[in-house]
């Protein structure tokens, strides 16, 4: 049983919020004890335990009462993160329409697509010059000048509430930046500050470490670990140099991060994004990720959140192998007591794969090797973020395919990043690392999907194509069950921005190219003309529309997949009571035809010809077989 479920139980003839809030600590008091001494020794760190039970009824007593409220409000509602009335959007707030207050301006817009979740991409300070994009961050809690302030992030949240719009800020769990107050401190030669990163005298640990420690951005930012001169010592940099990995074996470490963490909800935030949550543990002869330590650590936080501010989720980003992400949702006594929510990194990865091969198979065989999701969790879709995309499909399931693993990435690569001339798309190659073969992706949605080369070469057919590919991939995100999530611009096809290029602190980084500028000029245009433009937002809009009219979206973790015989066709069920919405999907450039028995079957042709909510229009039967047109997904409907 999860927290939220648990939290239910308490009476429901509780008013009191401070009262609540002790039963929810005694509820979980238990769970809490066992992971704390799980990472620190109770022998050792009784003390530190003693700490943390003054520190959550003070971060609960500081807690906004209009918050405390709202907590008690979503304990006693459904999973509000699992239902069909979401539809989420992630962007830049400076790529986007300038700062906080430029963002508060454009509600109407988010309103007029359907929009009422926001993933806020970092606005905390940051270094001047190369920051990751705000993921090097200086404060957890500071807003940045560039964005606006305190009071405008406050303005803003409470807008959002007013508006019913969601908000998800990350939390930058794993490091600081090199100009952290802590950093600061341990450069000046603070060993307390020292202590709170992994620091070392010389390279012996370090070279231990490097012996099983792949590299995360092996380009700009190889090896692990970064000297320090002012400090005279090693400091582990598994992303970049001046990115510091946070000690965690350190309980001082835990305790001023879940201070961080719940301060950050404090400003209205509903949806933590636990950022790079894979590698918060790390130990000698392994590769520092996904370790138990880490899931112990992670239910740590979410239960001390879910008793302080149980009306804030978490999200786990854990872009790896897709049996592992679903540990995220938390096993065995920690299932559903991690993170309610995770990307579904693996549908977006195997999504490019089937448009680039305009097969289905291994998006079948990866999907049916996930283990379920607990009850209570749910997904993020989505086919585009902020980051590249990478090539993290199970070698062996290439291999029962009959291909080559090496072979078949470099054929990816290949395809989306130039080195094919028939090929439509138009990406770059993202940390190629020679010594392994191994390479990512950048590039927009729909410049990956031939949208670009299209209007380059004025090809019509091509064109039609792009855009038909682009519906598909995005309608599959809202039917899969989850939050959909568009990157800001995909909903009006926005191609490559190359401007990056001209940035000295950007131009190492060509995950730039696919963060572009929301292109309000086009947008003003949209209503008032026909383009490829307002096609893609035309239909979006209308499919989110669908979406949120019809409960069978609703993510009840009832997700069926279907073997259709035909290997360009992707099929899966979403069954709801007598109701069911079947969505067929054809990833080729030809039509294609499926058996329809097995159709008829699940009963969608019982009460006449069913109606394909993607086109209006009902769908007959000429012969025993289903047509499909090139790139066509249907959403058939049983009521
Ligand atoms: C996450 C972010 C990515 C960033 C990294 C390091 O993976 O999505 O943009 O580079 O964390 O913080």
């Amino acid at each position: 049983m999860n927290q939220a479920s648990l939290h239910k139980l308490i009476p429901q003839t509780e008013k009191d919020a401070k009262k609540l809030f002790e039963l929810r600590l005694a509820t979980n008091l238990t769970l809490i004890q066992k992971q704390f001494f799980s990472l620190y020794t109770e022998e050792h760190h009784e003390k530190d335990f003693q700490k943390l039970l003054k520190l959550l009824p003070k971060l609960f007593e500081e807690r906004p009462d209009h918050l405390k409220k709202q907590d008690l409000e979503r304990i006693n509602a459904a999973n509000w993160y699992q239902s069909e009335k979401l539809m989420g959007m992630q962007l830049y707030v400076e790529h986007f329409n300038k700062d906080l207050k430029g963002l508060q301006e454009k509600i109407p817009y988010f309103k007029k697509l359907g929009i009422n979740f926001l993933h806020l991409m970092p606005i905390t300070t940051r270094p001047k010059g190369e920051s990751d994009g705000g993921y090097a961050v200086n404060s957890y809690l500071e807003v940045d000048k560039k964005y606006g302030s305190k009071e405008n992030l406050l303005e803003l949240t409470k807008a959002f509430r007013k508006n019913g719009i969601y908000l998800m800020l990350d939390f930058v769990v794993n490091h600081t930046s090199d100009e952290f107050s802590w950093a600061k401190k341990a450069k000046k030669g603070d060993k307390k500050y020292q202590g709170y990163y992994y620091t070392y005298e010389d390279f012996t640990i370090p070279a231990e470490f490097e012996k099983t420690l792949p590299e995360v951005f092996p380009e700009t930012s190889p090896g692990n670990f970064t000297y320090i001169p002012e400090m005279e010592k090693w400091v582990m940099t598994v992303f970049n140099s001046y990115q510091w990995d946070l000690n965690y074996t350190n309980p001082e470490v835990f305790l001023e991060m879940l201070t961080n963490l719940v301060k950050l909800t404090d400003m209205g935030v509903d949806v933590v994004r636990f950022d790079a949550l894979a590698f918060l543990w790390k130990k000698i002869g392994t590769i520092s990720q996904n370790l138990p330590e880490a899931h112990n650590l992670i239910s740590l936080f979410r239960m001390c959140l879910q008793v302080v501010a149980p009306g804030s989720i978490l999200l786990a980003e854990a872009i790896v192998a897709p049996t592992d992400i679903v540990k995220y949702f938390g096993e065995e006594e920690k299932r559903g007591n991690e993170c309610e929510i995770a990307y579904n990194a693996s549908l977006m990865a195997l999504l490019w794969n089937s448009i680039a091969t305009k097969k289905t198979q291994l998006l079948y065989k990866s999907l049916m090797h996930v283990p379920p999701k607990p009850q209570d969790c749910t997904w993020i879709n989505y086919i585009r973020c902020h980051d590249d995309i990478g090539l993290g499909y199970e070698n062996h399931l290439i291999q029962e395919l009959g291909w080559n693993p090496e072979m078949h990435r470099k054929f990816l690569l290949d395809y989306y990043c130039q080195r094919l001339d028939w090929s439509p798309a138009t990406g770059l190659l993202f940390m190629y690392n020679p010594k392994t073969g191994d390479g990512r992706i950048t590039g927009s949605a729909a410049s990956l999907l031939g949208l670009e080369k299209a209007i380059k070469t004025k090809n019509e057919a091509l064109l039609e194509e792009s855009v038909k590919k682009i519906v598909l991939l995005q309608g599959i995100t809202l039917a899969f069950g989850g939050i959909p999530l568009i990157y800001a611009g995909d909903e009006i096809g926005t191609l490559n921005d190359y401007s990056f290029q001209n940035d000295a602190s950007k131009k190492g980084d060509s995950r730039w190219v696919n963060r572009p500028m929301q292109d309000w000029e086009t947008i003003t245009k949209l209503d008032k003309e026909v383009s490829p433009q307002s096609r893609i937002f035309h239909t979006l809009q209308r499919l989110i529309k669908i979406r949120k009219e019809n409960s069978v979206f609703a993510d009840h973790n009832n997700l069926e997949l279907y073997h259709t015989g035909n290997d360009h066709v992707f099929s899966f069920e979403r069954p709801e009571d007598q109701k069911g919405l079947l969505v067929i999907c054809n990833f080729d450039e030809n039509p294609q035809v499926i058996d329809s028995a097995w159709i008829k079957k699940l009963g969608y042709f019982s009460k006449g010809e069913p109606l394909d909510l993607v086109s209006g229009e009902k769908v007959g039967l000429n012969s025993a077989l289903l047509e499909l047109m090139p790139y066509q997904m249907l959403w058939l409907m049983k009521s």
